[in-house]
Protein backbone atom coordinates (compact mmCIF):
# COMPACT_ATOMS: atom_id res chain seq x y z
CA UNK A 1 0.00 0.00 0.00
CA UNK A 2 1.42 3.21 -1.04
CA UNK A 3 0.74 6.78 0.96
CA UNK A 4 -1.01 8.53 -2.28
CA UNK A 5 -4.32 7.54 -3.27
CA UNK A 6 -4.87 5.69 -6.14
CA UNK A 7 -7.92 5.01 -8.38
CA UNK A 8 -8.56 1.89 -6.90
CA UNK A 9 -7.58 2.42 -3.14
CA UNK A 10 -6.92 5.00 -0.10
CA UNK A 11 -3.55 5.58 0.33
CA UNK A 12 -2.38 5.49 4.00
CA UNK A 13 -2.32 8.79 4.63
CA UNK A 14 -5.53 9.04 3.96
CA UNK A 15 -6.35 6.16 6.21
CA UNK A 16 -4.13 7.53 8.59
CA UNK A 17 -5.71 10.91 8.75
CA UNK A 18 -9.45 8.91 8.70
CA UNK A 19 -9.13 6.57 11.42
CA UNK A 20 -7.13 8.55 13.92
CA UNK A 21 -9.68 11.56 13.89
CA UNK A 22 -12.40 8.75 14.01
CA UNK A 23 -10.54 7.75 17.48
CA UNK A 24 -10.17 11.35 18.51
CA UNK A 25 -14.22 11.92 17.85
CA UNK A 26 -15.21 8.75 20.05
CA UNK A 27 -12.54 9.93 23.34
CA UNK A 28 -14.25 13.32 22.58
CA UNK A 29 -17.79 12.06 22.92
CA UNK A 30 -16.43 9.27 25.86
CA UNK A 31 -14.86 12.07 27.90
CA UNK A 32 -17.81 14.59 27.14
CA UNK A 33 -20.42 12.49 28.04
CA UNK A 34 -18.00 10.80 30.99
CA UNK A 35 -17.32 14.22 32.39
CA UNK A 36 -21.07 15.16 32.60
CA UNK A 37 -23.04 12.08 33.43
CA UNK A 38 -20.38 10.65 36.54
CA UNK A 39 -17.99 13.45 37.53
CA UNK A 40 -19.53 16.44 39.53
CA UNK A 41 -18.54 20.00 38.25
CA UNK A 42 -14.81 21.37 39.47
CA UNK A 43 -13.61 18.38 40.70
CA UNK A 44 -9.78 16.95 40.07
CA UNK A 45 -11.80 14.20 37.98
CA UNK A 46 -13.78 16.36 36.29
CA UNK A 47 -11.23 18.71 35.39
CA UNK A 48 -8.74 16.20 34.18
CA UNK A 49 -11.57 14.34 31.99
CA UNK A 50 -12.99 18.03 30.31
CA UNK A 51 -9.00 18.39 29.48
CA UNK A 52 -8.96 14.76 27.73
CA UNK A 53 -11.62 16.05 25.78
CA UNK A 54 -10.36 19.63 24.53
CA UNK A 55 -6.84 18.60 23.99
CA UNK A 56 -8.25 15.55 21.52
CA UNK A 57 -10.39 18.25 20.05
CA UNK A 58 -7.68 20.18 19.42
CA UNK A 59 -5.64 17.64 18.05
CA UNK A 60 -8.66 16.53 15.72
CA UNK A 61 -8.96 20.27 15.02
CA UNK A 62 -5.29 19.93 13.55
CA UNK A 63 -5.62 16.57 11.99
CA UNK A 64 -8.42 17.77 9.96
CA UNK A 65 -6.49 20.66 8.46
CA UNK A 66 -3.98 18.47 7.24
CA UNK A 67 -6.41 15.81 6.22
CA UNK A 68 -8.42 18.94 4.16
CA UNK A 69 -5.44 20.12 2.40
CA UNK A 70 -4.28 16.15 1.45
CA UNK A 71 -8.12 15.46 0.11
CA UNK A 72 -7.63 19.10 -1.91
CA UNK A 73 -4.47 17.52 -3.48
CA UNK A 74 -5.35 14.05 -3.42
CA UNK A 75 -6.93 12.19 -6.94
CA UNK A 76 -9.95 10.34 -5.11
CA UNK A 77 -10.54 6.29 -5.82
CA UNK A 78 -13.23 5.94 -8.59
CA UNK A 79 -16.84 5.67 -6.66
CA UNK A 80 -18.46 2.49 -6.74
CA UNK A 81 -21.13 1.63 -9.07
CA UNK A 82 -24.24 3.50 -7.24
CA UNK A 83 -27.05 4.59 -8.48
CA UNK A 84 -27.09 9.31 -8.77
CA UNK A 85 -29.18 9.85 -5.40
CA UNK A 86 -26.87 7.13 -3.63
CA UNK A 87 -23.47 9.09 -4.91
CA UNK A 88 -25.82 12.67 -3.65
CA UNK A 89 -26.63 10.93 -0.43
CA UNK A 90 -22.62 9.99 0.15
CA UNK A 91 -21.49 13.22 -1.14
CA UNK A 92 -23.84 15.03 1.71
CA UNK A 93 -22.75 12.83 4.30
CA UNK A 94 -19.41 13.53 3.61
CA UNK A 95 -19.28 17.71 3.31
CA UNK A 96 -21.20 17.47 6.38
CA UNK A 97 -18.57 15.26 8.48
CA UNK A 98 -16.03 17.69 7.01
CA UNK A 99 -18.61 20.73 8.39
CA UNK A 100 -18.57 19.19 11.65
CA UNK A 101 -14.88 17.93 12.07
CA UNK A 102 -14.18 21.68 11.76
CA UNK A 103 -17.40 23.21 13.51
CA UNK A 104 -17.22 21.25 16.61
CA UNK A 105 -13.40 21.89 17.43
CA UNK A 106 -14.05 25.33 16.55
CA UNK A 107 -17.15 26.24 18.77
CA UNK A 108 -15.67 24.00 21.67
CA UNK A 109 -12.39 26.28 21.79
CA UNK A 110 -14.02 29.48 21.69
CA UNK A 111 -16.91 28.71 23.74
CA UNK A 112 -14.99 28.19 26.88
CA UNK A 113 -12.90 29.98 28.61
CA UNK A 114 -11.15 27.15 30.19
CA UNK A 115 -7.41 27.10 29.16
CA UNK A 116 -6.32 23.51 27.61
CA UNK A 117 -3.42 22.18 29.16
CA UNK A 118 -3.51 18.48 29.20
CA UNK A 119 -0.49 16.53 29.71
CA UNK A 120 2.02 19.19 27.46
CA UNK A 121 -0.18 17.97 24.30
CA UNK A 122 -2.04 20.96 23.89
CA UNK A 123 -1.18 24.28 25.80
CA UNK A 124 -3.56 27.10 25.06
CA UNK A 125 -4.00 29.95 26.98
CA UNK A 126 -7.59 31.36 26.49
CA UNK A 127 -7.31 34.62 27.89
CA UNK A 128 -5.27 36.06 25.55
CA UNK A 129 -7.62 34.74 22.14
CA UNK A 130 -10.55 36.25 24.14
CA UNK A 131 -8.96 39.60 24.99
CA UNK A 132 -8.01 40.17 21.04
CA UNK A 133 -11.83 39.19 20.23
CA UNK A 134 -13.20 41.32 22.83
CA UNK A 135 -10.97 44.53 21.35
CA UNK A 136 -11.34 43.64 17.90
CA UNK A 137 -15.46 43.25 18.13
CA UNK A 138 -16.69 44.98 20.99
CA UNK A 139 -18.60 42.17 21.98
CA UNK A 140 -19.48 40.98 25.61
CA UNK A 141 -18.67 37.62 26.83
CA UNK A 142 -22.37 36.25 27.01
CA UNK A 143 -23.18 37.54 23.08
CA UNK A 144 -20.12 36.11 21.76
CA UNK A 145 -20.66 32.40 23.77
CA UNK A 146 -24.04 31.68 23.86
CA UNK A 147 -24.53 30.83 20.03
CA UNK A 148 -21.04 29.03 19.47
CA UNK A 149 -22.16 27.19 22.61
CA UNK A 150 -25.38 26.03 21.29
CA UNK A 151 -23.93 24.63 18.15
CA UNK A 152 -21.84 22.91 20.87
CA UNK A 153 -23.34 21.31 23.10
CA UNK A 154 -27.15 21.96 22.30
CA UNK A 155 -27.23 20.62 18.66
CA UNK A 156 -23.79 19.04 17.37
CA UNK A 157 -23.05 17.01 20.34
CA UNK A 158 -25.97 15.93 21.30
CA UNK A 159 -27.50 15.49 17.99
CA UNK A 160 -25.92 16.18 14.85
CA UNK A 161 -22.63 14.62 15.31
CA UNK A 162 -23.29 11.18 16.08
CA UNK A 163 -26.36 11.35 13.65
CA UNK A 164 -24.58 11.71 10.80
CA UNK A 165 -21.79 9.19 11.97
CA UNK A 166 -24.51 6.57 12.36
CA UNK A 167 -26.01 7.07 8.95
CA UNK A 168 -21.87 7.19 7.77
CA UNK A 169 -20.99 3.67 9.18
CA UNK A 170 -24.73 2.08 8.12
CA UNK A 171 -24.07 3.40 4.99
CA UNK A 172 -20.28 1.68 4.86
CA UNK A 173 -21.75 -1.56 6.41
CA UNK A 174 -24.77 -0.90 3.25
CA UNK A 175 -22.01 -1.52 1.00
CA UNK A 176 -19.92 -3.87 2.33
CA UNK A 177 -22.90 -6.80 3.62
CA UNK A 178 -25.46 -5.69 0.73
CA UNK A 179 -23.48 -4.76 -2.05
CA UNK A 180 -20.82 -6.23 -1.28
CA UNK A 181 -18.29 -3.91 -3.07
CA UNK A 182 -14.86 -2.78 -1.78
CA UNK A 183 -16.10 0.52 -0.39
CA UNK A 184 -15.40 -0.42 3.24
CA UNK A 185 -12.34 -2.60 3.09
CA UNK A 186 -10.66 0.19 0.38
CA UNK A 187 -10.54 2.73 3.91
CA UNK A 188 -9.57 -0.23 6.17
CA UNK A 189 -5.98 0.10 7.30
CA UNK A 190 -5.26 -4.10 6.49
CA UNK A 191 -5.99 -3.56 2.66
CA UNK A 192 -3.01 -4.06 0.83
C1 LIG B 1 -13.75 16.39 18.14
C2 LIG B 1 -14.39 17.50 18.37
C3 LIG B 1 -15.40 17.65 19.51
C4 LIG B 1 -16.56 16.94 19.74
C5 LIG B 1 -17.15 15.81 18.92
C6 LIG B 1 -17.14 17.49 20.95
C7 LIG B 1 -18.32 17.05 21.52
C8 LIG B 1 -18.85 17.51 22.73
C9 LIG B 1 -20.00 16.97 23.38
C10 LIG B 1 -20.82 15.79 22.87
C11 LIG B 1 -20.21 17.69 24.52
C12 LIG B 1 -21.33 17.49 25.57
C13 LIG B 1 -22.51 18.33 25.16
C14 LIG B 1 -23.55 18.45 26.24
O1 LIG B 1 -23.40 19.31 27.12
O2 LIG B 1 -24.51 17.68 26.19
C15 LIG B 1 -19.17 18.68 24.61
C16 LIG B 1 -19.01 19.59 25.65
C17 LIG B 1 -17.94 20.44 25.78
N1 LIG B 1 -16.92 20.62 24.87
FE1 LIG B 1 -16.64 19.58 23.14
N2 LIG B 1 -16.32 18.49 21.43
C18 LIG B 1 -15.25 18.62 20.59
C19 LIG B 1 -14.19 19.50 20.71
C20 LIG B 1 -14.02 20.40 21.76
C21 LIG B 1 -12.92 21.32 21.90
C22 LIG B 1 -11.75 21.45 20.91
C23 LIG B 1 -13.13 22.03 23.04
C24 LIG B 1 -12.29 23.13 23.67
C25 LIG B 1 -11.03 23.33 23.50
C26 LIG B 1 -14.35 21.56 23.63
C27 LIG B 1 -14.90 22.03 24.81
C28 LIG B 1 -16.05 21.57 25.40
C29 LIG B 1 -16.55 22.02 26.69
C30 LIG B 1 -15.87 23.04 27.61
C31 LIG B 1 -17.72 21.32 26.93
C32 LIG B 1 -18.60 21.39 28.18
C33 LIG B 1 -18.11 20.35 29.15
C34 LIG B 1 -18.69 20.54 30.53
O3 LIG B 1 -18.80 21.67 30.99
O4 LIG B 1 -19.02 19.52 31.16
N3 LIG B 1 -14.88 20.57 22.81
N4 LIG B 1 -18.34 18.55 23.50
C1 LIG C 1 -16.55 2.81 12.42
C2 LIG C 1 -16.54 4.04 11.93
C3 LIG C 1 -16.30 4.42 10.50
C4 LIG C 1 -16.31 3.66 9.36
C5 LIG C 1 -16.58 2.15 9.21
C6 LIG C 1 -16.00 4.53 8.25
C7 LIG C 1 -15.89 4.13 6.93
C8 LIG C 1 -15.55 4.96 5.86
C9 LIG C 1 -15.38 4.52 4.50
C10 LIG C 1 -15.51 3.08 4.01
C11 LIG C 1 -15.09 5.60 3.74
C12 LIG C 1 -14.83 5.65 2.23
C13 LIG C 1 -16.09 6.08 1.52
C14 LIG C 1 -15.92 6.20 0.02
O1 LIG C 1 -15.02 5.59 -0.58
O2 LIG C 1 -16.74 6.93 -0.60
C15 LIG C 1 -15.09 6.75 4.63
C16 LIG C 1 -14.86 8.05 4.24
C17 LIG C 1 -15.03 9.15 5.06
N1 LIG C 1 -15.21 9.11 6.44
FE1 LIG C 1 -15.50 7.47 7.56
N2 LIG C 1 -15.84 5.80 8.72
C18 LIG C 1 -16.01 5.78 10.09
C19 LIG C 1 -15.92 6.85 10.94
C20 LIG C 1 -15.84 8.17 10.55
C21 LIG C 1 -15.90 9.31 11.44
C22 LIG C 1 -16.06 9.22 12.96
C23 LIG C 1 -15.78 10.42 10.66
C24 LIG C 1 -15.79 11.89 11.03
C25 LIG C 1 -15.82 12.35 12.23
C26 LIG C 1 -15.62 9.98 9.28
C27 LIG C 1 -15.49 10.82 8.19
C28 LIG C 1 -15.33 10.42 6.88
C29 LIG C 1 -15.24 11.33 5.74
C30 LIG C 1 -15.34 12.86 5.79
C31 LIG C 1 -15.05 10.53 4.61
C32 LIG C 1 -14.95 11.00 3.16
C33 LIG C 1 -13.49 10.96 2.74
C34 LIG C 1 -13.29 11.80 1.52
O3 LIG C 1 -13.96 11.60 0.49
O4 LIG C 1 -12.46 12.70 1.63
N3 LIG C 1 -15.65 8.60 9.25
N4 LIG C 1 -15.37 6.33 5.91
Amino acid sequence: MGYKNTESSFGSVTKILHWTIAFCFLISYCSAYYGLWFTEDETYVNTIVIQIHQATGIVAAALVAVRVAWRLTSVLPNPPLASWYEHLAARVVHAALYGVMIMMPVTGYFGTRRDTAFLGITRFDYTSTWTSIEHAFDISWDRFEAPLDYFHRDLGGPAIVWILIAIHIVGALYHHYHRRDDTLTRMLPTRR
